[in-house]
């Protein structure tokens, strides 16, 4: 073959894809493994979304709705937005590329900052755009920073709040007043994947950020059904916005985008408060509880926003994850983003976290960092 590849897309590194868990249980000969790293939710799905999966599953001849109809019309309804307001994802992923699909031509400038989600720059490199990436400070999106760094030809600034991977949030004022001073002709995205686990008063109204934005840039809220709705692995999520912002971003979707098994269970698993309740306070309660004891093992914990936090384990963070996965632990080291002692974890169940102690105690003492 000689057909060329243009520069931006040859640079691109692929996304390194987790390997299944039945494999790295071979690979390193333990059975029952437990994941807690990719922020999934502990609990399962909501057993509402499971039953309505189950009741369309005879309706797999017939495409989707193409409109997400019901969807739209649920999460509008919840939320006091108009249908126009509501695009439908597969996963928030998706949206995230309508945005740089629809806004970003080539040489378009996309500010993110690092570490946050890997999925923002990867998707402006896909389009040849230009990615600004400003380091976070005190593991905080560096706002001021942001705001320095935008230029006329800046499209889009994705923020993660709370950030993935440090569970920091902006807190409402500081994000009112950065809004204000960043011009019209951007969009901010605000990311709120974790939305759900934050601290009420870290909370920000959407529907005054998408309606209010006379004389400053246009704000998107990004939301997911992956994490507090535990419905990671059919791929829902949606976006809050202007109805003329929403307008762009269904030119450039599929007509197809979100499977019929994805709606229908988003749909049940919005009106299902027992399991959304259950997921909050089994994180609260199991973030407290893993918290104490990792700092009675000598570790220090970071705050948290989200169903994860970072832990300082006061050495090699690579090593610990080999370690752990010798346990049947799956965590993630957060050394690839330059915290060399770090690790994030999420929040599992009961017995999981009991698990997830005793191997850390355990991989602490075997490697001589604290315990
Ligand atoms: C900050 C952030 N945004 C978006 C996503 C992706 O969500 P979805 O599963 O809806 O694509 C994640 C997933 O981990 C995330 O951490």
């Amino acid at each position: 073959m000689k057909i060329e590849v243009p520069e931006y897309i040859k640079s691109i590194v692929p996304y390194p894809p987790g390997k299944p868990m039945d494999e790295l249980e071979r690979e390193y000969g333990v059975s029952n493994s437990i994941k807690l790293a990719s922020n999934e939710n502990a609990w399962g799905s909501s057993p509402k979304a499971i039953e309505a999966i189950r009741e369309a599953l005879t309706n797999l001849h017939r495409y989707p709705d193409g409109s997400n109809y019901y969807l739209v019309q649920a999460i509008a309804e919840k939320f006091g937005f108009t249908a126009d307001e509501v695009v439908i994802g597969n996963g928030s992923d998706e949206i995230i590329e309508f945005l740089v699909k629809a806004y970003v031509e080539k040489d378009g400038e996309v500010i993110t900052s690092h570490p946050s989600f890997l999925m923002y720059q990867k998707v402006v490199q896909v389009r040849g755009g230009v990615n600004k990436i400003l380091p976070l400070k005190d593991m905080h999106h560096d706002l001021e920073g942001i705001l320095e760094n935008v230029t006329d030809n800046t499209r889009l600034i994705f923020l993660d709040n709370p950030n993935n991977p440090t569970a920091t949030a902006i807190s409402p004022g500081d994000l009112y007043t950065f809004l204000s001073n960043v011009p019209e002709s951007v969009i901010v995205v605000l990311d709120e994947a974790y939305v759900d686990f934050m601290d009420p008063e870290m909370q920000v109204d959407a529907y005054s950020l998408i309606r209010n934005s006379k004389g400053r840039c246009g704000v998107v809220v990004l939301r997911t059904f992956s994490k507090a709705y535990g419905l990671a692995g059919i791929r829902v999520g949606y976006g809050l916005m202007a109805s003329e912002v929403a307008s762009y971003l269904h030119r450039v979707r599929q007509p197809f985008n979100v499977n019929q098994l994805a709606q229908v269970a988003a749909i049940a698993a919005l009106g299902d408060t027992e399991f959304y309740e259950k997921t909050l306070q089994g994180t609260r309660e199991g973030m407290l509880w893993l918290r104490k004891e990792v700092e009675k093992m000598g570790c220090t914990t970071y705050p948290s926003q989200t169903n994860f936090f970072l832990i300082n384990v006061k050495g090699d963070a690579a090593a610990l994850y080999e370690a752990m996965l010798y346990q049947g632990v799956i965590i993630r080291s957060m050394k690839p983003y330059g915290f060399s002692n770090v690790i994030r974890i999420t929040v599992g169940t009961d017995e999981e976290n009991y698990r997830f102690i005793r191997a850390l105690d355990h991989c602490l003492g075997e490697l001589g960092y604290v315990s």
